[in-house]
């Protein structure tokens, strides 16, 4: 099944001399469960893919169907649930709220769709992720690693159907880095929740079921490495 159906998706950003052709006409799909790698040289396109698929910016023509809905047909409402419950996003810098501990970092998704946390599931998460001890904290009283983390708790604490990562180890040693890799596995094939993921290590790439290369907002080369 698809999970993620991208028709002539095409992104311009700014207007006349100084506009800039991001993304140009892409179309793919994407299987549930799928773990893809997205490469390509800096510029290319990639970030701007990866908002569009979830639903952060809109695109300037094309189609993204998630679940077979056209997200882009939502109003701005309905595309912030959506983004909030199906999309979980990591990114190199965290991106967490410094004055929230570590806890209120990770339920926050929760409690702004006004659900209740489960405290088994938090208690879960919180142990395969090794937060248990640091859950009180705030998060530049954390290293890299715990602050990834923390983020990839936020992601999952909602059970997206997507996970989309850009450069999640650009800032790790390759100890923490490989440890943020597995750890987004793990939830990949448990939960078989879609990773979609940019990366510039090509360790990283080639651990994925799929590497997508992006060059001059096209794609360049699809290639299923685990079928
Ligand atoms: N908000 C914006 N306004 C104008 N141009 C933008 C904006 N965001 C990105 N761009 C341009 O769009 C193109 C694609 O940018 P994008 O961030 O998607 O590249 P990338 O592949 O993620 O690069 P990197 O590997 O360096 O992160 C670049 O030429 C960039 O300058
Ligand atoms: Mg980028």
């Amino acid at each position: 099944m698809d999970i993620l159906k991208i028709e002539n998706l095409s992104k311009i950003y700014g207007k006349g001399e100084t506009a800039v052709k991001a993304l140009d006409n892409v179309s793919f799909s994407i299987r549930k469960g799928e773990f893809v790698a997205i490469i390509g040289p800096s510029g290319s396109g990639k970030s701007t893919l990866l908002h569009m698929l979830g639903g952060v910016d809109r695109p300037t023509s094309g189609n993204v169907f998630v679940d077979n809905t056209d997200i882009y047909q939502l109003n701005e409402t309905q595309l912030a649930i959506f983004r909030r419950r199906q999309i979980g996003l990591i990114y190199q810098f965290y991106n967490l709220i410094p004055v929230l501990t570590v806890e209120e970092n990770i339920t926050l998704p929760l409690l702004l769709d006004e659900h209740k946390v489960d405290k088994q599931q938090f208690a879960e998460v919180v142990k395969i992720l090794n937060l248990q001890n640091r859950l009180n904290h705030l998060p530049n009283q954390l290293s890299g690693g715990q602050q990834q983390r923390v983020s990839i708790g936020r992601a999952l604490i909602s059970h997206p159907a997507i996970m989309l990562a850009d450069e999640p180890t650009g800032n790790l040693d390759s100890k923490n880095s490989s440890e943020i890799i597995d750890l987004l596995k793990m939830f990949n094939k448990t939960y078989n929740q879609t990773l979609i993921v940019i990366t510039h290590d090509e360790r990283i790439a080639l651990q994925a079921d799929r590497v997508i290369t992006i060059e001059d907002g096209r794609i360049a080369n699809d290639e299923v490495i685990r079928p």
